[in-house]
């Protein structure tokens, strides 16, 4: 499933409003998870629960990050095995299970799926807020918050890549979710917007299951899995997963 009809599943049900404070947090089973894609065995029997707040995947390239990652909110299903949010199977109820876990994707032009900045964010609302007054003051504030307001009525999609990415981050937090899995959000960012959503990401009450190879970002999580080869190495918290992480890349030739 592609970004844009994620968000579309997302907002299928009424979101909590952007000015409450979210409830947040979800458990996420995985039962010797495989996932099968073409000829390539890309996942090779994962099981872990994911409870903590701020959770790492980092891993070499190809390694199934991504896979994982789209796991999660049923983006992709496991060819064997299951994964459960709150006790919610993805593959029978992917529509609910979006709607608990938001997905930033590291290609923002996958989820924008309106012509201007403010009209995209507001599509999130559009199922929790009614009132048009009280929609444009809430997109105000949120595009406000991450830097944005001065670009609200420019064309999304002629965004730069950096602001491309903060709006398909704000616009998946406008919605509301328990828990927002982002796949490298950093990629096409700046210095200083790197530290945005850093601190974005930190500061957040949603749980977070951040992909990314800026390991830095990782330094105050609560837990970080190593993938590689399609399977878990380590899963330890950050220190000692980097530290595992850095041998391992060191060993290779
Ligand atoms: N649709 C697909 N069909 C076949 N193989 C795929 C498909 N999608 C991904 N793969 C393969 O699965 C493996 C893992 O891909 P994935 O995108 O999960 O890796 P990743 O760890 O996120 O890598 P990166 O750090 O480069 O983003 C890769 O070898 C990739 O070629
Ligand atoms: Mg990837």
């Amino acid at each position: 499933m592609r970004g844009t009809s994620a968000r579309r599943a997302a907002a299928t049900e009424a979101p909590r409003h952007a000015t409450e404070p979210p409830e947040v947090g979800c458990v996420v089973g995985l039962e010797d998870v495989h996932v099968r894609l073409g000829e390539r065995d890309v996942l090779r029997g994962i099981t872990a629960e994911l409870h903590e707040r701020r959770i790492g995947i980092v891993g070499a390239n190809g390694s199934g990050k991504s896979t994982l990652a789209r796991l999660l909110d049923g983006l992709v299903l496991p060819t064997r095995g299951t994964v459960r949010v709150d006790g919610l199977d993805t593959r029978r109820s992917g529509a609910q299970v979006r709607r608990r876990v938001g997905f930033v994707f590291s290609d923002p032009d996958a989820q924008i799926v309106m012509p201007t900045v403010a009209e995209d964010v507001a599509y999130s609302l559009r199922r929790s807020e009614h009132d048009r007054a009280a929609r444009d003051r809430l997109v105000a504030d949120w595009l406000a918050r991450h830097g944005l307001d001065r670009h609200a009525d420019h064309p999304a999609h002629l965004l730069s890549g950096g602001q491309k990415q903060l709006l398909a981050l704000t616009s998946v937090l406008v919605s509301g979710p328990r828990l927002v899995v982002a796949d490298e959000p950093t990629t096409l960012l700046d210095l200083r917007n790197t530290r945005r959503v850093a601190a974005l990401l930190a500061e957040i009450p949603q749980q977070v299951v951040l992909v990314s190879h800026d390991l830095d970002l990782m330094a105050g999580y609560d837990r970080v899995l190593v993938v590689d080869e399609g399977q878990v190495v380590a899963d330890d918290e950050p220190a000692p997963a980097i530290a595992y992480y850095r041998r391992l890349l060191d060993e290779r030739p």
